[in-house]
C-alpha cells in the first residue's frame, strides 16, 4: 500500500485543494506522486502544469548539496507522472538564483568540488533530456550556477528587472555546472566569452538581445506569462513537443546528415497516429483531440 508523503506547510492553503485532488488521482492510479516534502523545491500543480519554486530567500536561492537531491527526485517523478505536461521554474524573492552556494563550497577541497561540479552537471543534464519542456520564469538575480540552471531549461523567460551574469571569476572561480558549454552553444562563441571574462551583470533587455533569453515580461507577469507559455506548449500535440525536444536538443550533438536522418525518423513515427489525428482534425476544420 502507497504511503501518502508529507506535504509539510509550505503550500499555500488556496493550493490545498487541488494538491489533495492531485495525491488521491496518484494513490487510484497507482503512480507515485511527486509531490513529497522538499526543503527547497516548492512544487505546484495546476491543470498539467508543475510550477517548482526554488525557495531559499534568505541565501537569494543558492544551490547546496540539497537542492540537487531534491531536483534529482523531483525530474525523476515528473518524467515517470502523466499528470504533468511542462515544468516552470522559477525562484522565490529577489533572485532566481544567485549561484552556487558560496558557504558551502568555500571548505571544499578539490576532490569536493570536483564531485559538486560533476553532480549539477548530472541533474542540469537530466533536465535537458527529459521529454517534458522546461521553462525558466526568470526573477531577479540570476548569477553564476542559477544562470546555469536556466542555461538547462528549454526557454528563458525574464521579468524586465532580472540581472543576469556568471561572475565566478569574481571569486576566482570557473562555472562548474556547464557554462563554459552550454554559454558558447546558445548566444556564440564571443558572447560567451564576453560573459564569462569580465563577470559583468547584463539586464533583460540585453539578455534577449543576444538571445540569453526568449521573452521579458513586466515583474509581476513573468511566472504567469511562463504559465501561459506552459498552456500554449500543453495544446499542442504531445507526441510532436517530445520529439521537438529529442531531436533538436540530440541533433546537436551530431553531425548535420545523422540530425536529419533522426529528423526524417520522428517525423515518420507521427503518422498513424498524433499527426494523422492532427492532419485530419485540420481537413475537418476541427480542432485535434489528442487523445483518439
Ligand atoms: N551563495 C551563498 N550565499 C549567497 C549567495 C551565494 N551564491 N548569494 C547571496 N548569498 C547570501 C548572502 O551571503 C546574504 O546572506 P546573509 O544575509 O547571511 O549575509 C544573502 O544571500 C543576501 O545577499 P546580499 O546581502 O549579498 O544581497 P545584495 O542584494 O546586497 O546582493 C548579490 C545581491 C549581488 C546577488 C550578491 O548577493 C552576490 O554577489 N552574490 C553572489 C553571486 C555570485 O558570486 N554567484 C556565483 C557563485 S559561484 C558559482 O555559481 C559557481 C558555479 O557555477 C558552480
Amino acid at each position: 500500500m502507497k504511503e501518502f508523503h508529507n506535504f509539510g506547510n509550505r503550500y499555500r492553503l488556496n493550493n490545498w485543494c487541488i494538491l489533495k485532488t492531485y495525491m488521491l488521482i496518484c494513490y487510484f492510479s497507482n503512480t507515485e506522486p511527486i509531490i513529497m516534502e522538499y526543503n527547497i523545491l516548492s512544487p505546484n500543480i495546476f491543470e498539467g502544469i508543475l510550477t517548482v519554486t526554488v525557495s531559499r530567500p534568505e541565501a537569494l536561492n543558492a544551490l547546496n548539496t540539497s537542492f540537487f537531491e531534491e531536483m534529482d527526485h523531483l525530474l525523476s517523478a515528473v518524467e515517470n507522472d502523466p499528470a504533468v505536461g511542462v515544468l516552470v521554474i522559477t525562484g522565490e524573492g529577489k533572485a532566481f538564483v544567485a549561484g552556487a552556494d558560496i558557504a558551502e563550497m568555500v571548505n571544499m577541497t578539490p576532490t569536493d568540488a570536483n564531485r559538486f561540479s560533476l553532480r549539477g552537471q548530472q541533474i542540469f543534464r537530466k533536465m535537458e533530456q527529459i521529454e517534458k519542456p522546461v521553462i525558466a520564469a526568470i526573477n531577479g538575480y540570476v548569477l553564476g550556477g542559477g544562470l546555469e540552471l536556466a542555461l538547462a531549461c528549454d526557454i528563458r523567460v525574464a521579468s524586465g528587472s532580472a540581472k543576469f551574469g556568471q561572475p565566478e571569476v569574481n571569486l576566482g572561480l570557473i562555472p562548474g555546472f556547464a557554462a563554459t558549454q552550454r554559454l558558447s552553444r546558445l548566444i556564440g562563441l564571443g558572447n560567451a566569452l564576453w560573459l564569462l571574462m569580465t563577470a559583468e551583470t547584463i539586464n533583460a533587455q540585453e539578455a534577449l538581445r543576444i538571445g540569453l533569453v526568449q521573452k521579458v515580461f513586466e515583474e509581476s507577469n513573468v511566472v504567469i506569462e511562463a504559465q501561459k507559455m506552459a498552456a500554449l506548449i500543453l495544446a499542442k500535440g504531445p507526441s510532436a513537443v517530445r520529439k521537438i525536444k529529442n531531436v533538436v536538443r540530440n541533433g546537436l550533438e551530431m553531425d548535420f546528415d545523422t540530425a536529419c536522418k533522426l529528423e526524417a525518423s520522428e517525423f515518420g513515427s507521427l503518422f498513424g497516429n498524433e499527426g494523422t489525428v492532427g492532419m485530419r482534425a485540420f481537413l475537418e476544420k476541427r480542432k485535434p483531440n489528442w487523445n483518439h
